[in-house]
């Protein structure tokens, strides 16, 4: 399968951990009554079932979540999900909603919210159009193959910090793009409450302030003056984050659309800033980006369709993948079981083998999109499973070897109305606060994408991705990504699901497990949130666990079946929303900090 062939070990950076490893919330309310039933006309909802996790996990099962009765909005923060519900409450529908949530977010949570990055967005509209837009950014026309190894072939860090790093930002293109097919209202109107939340400022809260204090060293590092950093001291919870930089930024945006950006004195700007530390972004790299409005992935699950992002991101593919080979089982076994873990994570393992190989660009490369995604493919790599023993990547794919490389922000927003519309968008910088780099005059950091390409093919990246030519850098070229914003509908082609990630690789993993626990063990969506989560990436070749997430039994069940067992504090950042009887309900991550709010 693979041409994968030499492997090393790259100097993991120690802020990288810091984005997982994320404050619990504590204090869980006592479960709500049982099962939700399903509606008699309308949407489809099977009954829940209550869910058990193992003893002394940190999340018990039965909490309730918030409801909405018509729109609803959930992201990492409260200030940006406000933006969508004031946005909808005015008239506008989701679309309207998610962009002026994205526009806030990118104020409100800079770690992963942006303008300097870029994302993908899968909508699903009230009248049965379907819409999957890719504003992922591009590799600079001046990129090239050999553009982060050093003089003696061997791969720098330059692809994950200072100005090198940067692809071509795609997120005010695409926002601006997806609320002119599908909004209602100006890019002036839903511009409104960034501008207002990064002029007057907001009050940060401990999850931001936590935050910038981490990104304290990468950030002053390359951004001397930014409002984060208040006399070069990290700005504390309780404080009012004022960015008047970034406010006449957006304000330009809103006056005269993407073009401030892409060709303004914010264009301006921007390349002044890469000049500066030796980027190689210009103006004519700007005037040339364009959002890529693709063809959803659609499949099905069952009985249930699901709709998710096709390439350049490896998400839907990778997450179909997956759960077409677990959809060849007859039953599947009961959530926390051995067999339940050990099947999730040899389907992990096997589309990972494949998205590392097969998936880039489908404007350089070819892309075997329809065989990847079929279900005769799925029954054949189901028949490579073996029930009671653990096969090792390199046995599935002779050519890969193991290596070692710590995996580590990322942001996800889904939003509906109550019109039958639905969005969901996953947004990045990458890691956490990107590349360091802040646009000076502007007031926005650029992300360090080009670290998601294979910097050099069959090394592994940030993510310990072990990524072949597919995605090897290209001048114009997308980097490929893991971000796979899904819509699941029920039979009848309801909205009952939207739902996406943060945490590189393990955004596929923990959103199938999230769509698995409900669909399969028919969790309440605060349960299936709550559900410990596993995830495999076929290299490293381990099944990671969250600590305190499975029993002694089963764990040491799943190493006598050969798998390598890997302890994290917690695994991946989703926010979801699921339809239930007379309206919503909303999670943001159970494992960190988010804001969900409806009407
Ligand atoms: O596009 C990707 O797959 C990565 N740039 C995502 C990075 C990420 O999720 C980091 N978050 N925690």
């Amino acid at each position: 399968m693979s041409k994968l062939v030499a492997f090393s070990v790259r100097t993991p950076r120690a802020a990288l951990a810091a984005g997982l490893i994320v404050a619990l919330l504590s204090g869980c309310p006592r479960a709500r009554p049982g099962g939700v039933m399903g509606v008699a006309s309308g949407p489809v909802i099977p009954e829940r079932v209550a869910a058990v996790f193992p003893t002394g996990w940190r999340l018990p099962a039965g909490a309730s979540a918030t409801f909405a009765s018509q729109a609803m909005a959930v992201s990492n923060s409260d200030y940006a999900s406000e933006a969508a519900i004031e946005i909808m409450r005015a008239g506008g529908n989701a679309i309207d909603a998610a962009v002026a949530l994205g526009f806030a977010l990118a104020v409100t949570w800079p770690e992963a919210g942006n303008i300097g990055g870029g994302g993908y967005m899968v909508i699903k509209l009230g009248d049965g159009r379907t819409a999957a837009i890719d504003y992922r950014e591009i590799a600079p026309l001046a990129a090239t193959r050999n553009m982060f190894l050093d003089v003696n072939g061997k791969l720098t860090d330059k692809s994950i910090e200072g100005h090198l790093a940067s692809g071509v930002p795609g997120a005010v293109a695409g926002l601006a793009g997806a609320l002119a097919k599908y909004g209602t209202m100006s890019l002036s109107q839903v511009l409104q409450p960034a501008i207002r939340l990064a002029r007057d400022g907001f009050v940060v809260d401990t999850a931001l302030a936590g935050s910038i204090s981490r990104a304290r060293s990468l950030v002053t590092a390359y951004s001397p003056n930014t409002p984060y950093f208040p006399n070069g001291d990290p700005i504390a919870a309780g404080e009012r984050l004022v960015q008047p930089d970034f406010a006449r930024t957006l304000q330009a945006i809103a006056t005269d659309g993407p073009r401030a950006f892409y060709e303004g004195w914010v264009a301006d700007s921007l390349v002044a800033e890469q000049a500066r530390g030796g980027g190689i972004i210009t103006k004519a790299d700007l005037k040339l980006y364009s959002p890529a409005y693709r063809t959803p992935i659609q499949t099905t699950f069952k009985e249930y369709g699901l709709l998710s992002m096709p390439p350049s991101s490896s998400g839907g593919v990778t997450m179909t993948e997956s759960l077409n080979i677990l959809e060849q089982y007859p039953t599947l076994p009961a959530y926390g079981s051995t067999r339940w873990f050990h099947l999730l994570g040899s389907a992990f393992q096997r589309a990972f083998i494949d998205r590392n190989e097969k998936l880039g660009d489908p404007a350089f490369v070819n892309v075997p999109l329809a065989q990847l995604t079929s279900k005769s493919y799925a029954k054949a790599l189901r028949r490579t499973i073996d029930d009671a023993q653990a096969t090792a990547t390199r046995d599935v794919e002779p050519k890969m070897k193991a290596v070692e490389r710590e995996p580590m922000h990322t942001t996800h927003y889904s939003v509906v109305d109550s019109r039958g519309n639905a969005v969901a968008t996953t947004t990045t910088l990458n890691n956490s606060w990107g590349s360091g780099v802040w646009v000076r005059g502007a007031g926005f950091m650029l992300n360090d994408e080009m670290d998601d390409f294979a910097a050099q093919p069959g090394m592994p990246n940030m993510y310990g991705l072990v990524q072949g030519e597919q995605n090897a850098v290209q001048p114009g070229k997308r980097m490929l990504s893991a971000m796979t914003p899904t819509i699941v509908s029920d039979r009848k082609g309801n909205v009952l699901l939207v739902l996406g990630a943060a945490g590189g690789p393990t955004i596929i993993t923990g959103t199938s497990q999230v769509i698995l626990n409900v669909l399969v063990h028919r969790m309440s969506l605060m349960d299936a949130m709550r559900a410990p989560r596993v995830h495999h990436q076929a290299l490293p070749d381990s099944l990671t666990f969250e600590d305190g997430g499975m029993s002694a039994p089963v764990l040491d069940s799943l190493r006598a079946m050969g798998h390598s067992m890997r302890r994290l504090r917690a695994l991946v950042n989703v926010n979801a929303i699921m339809r239930v009887p007379r309206g919503w309900e909303g999670v943001p991550e159970p494992r960190r900090s988010g804001g969900v709010k409806g009407y």
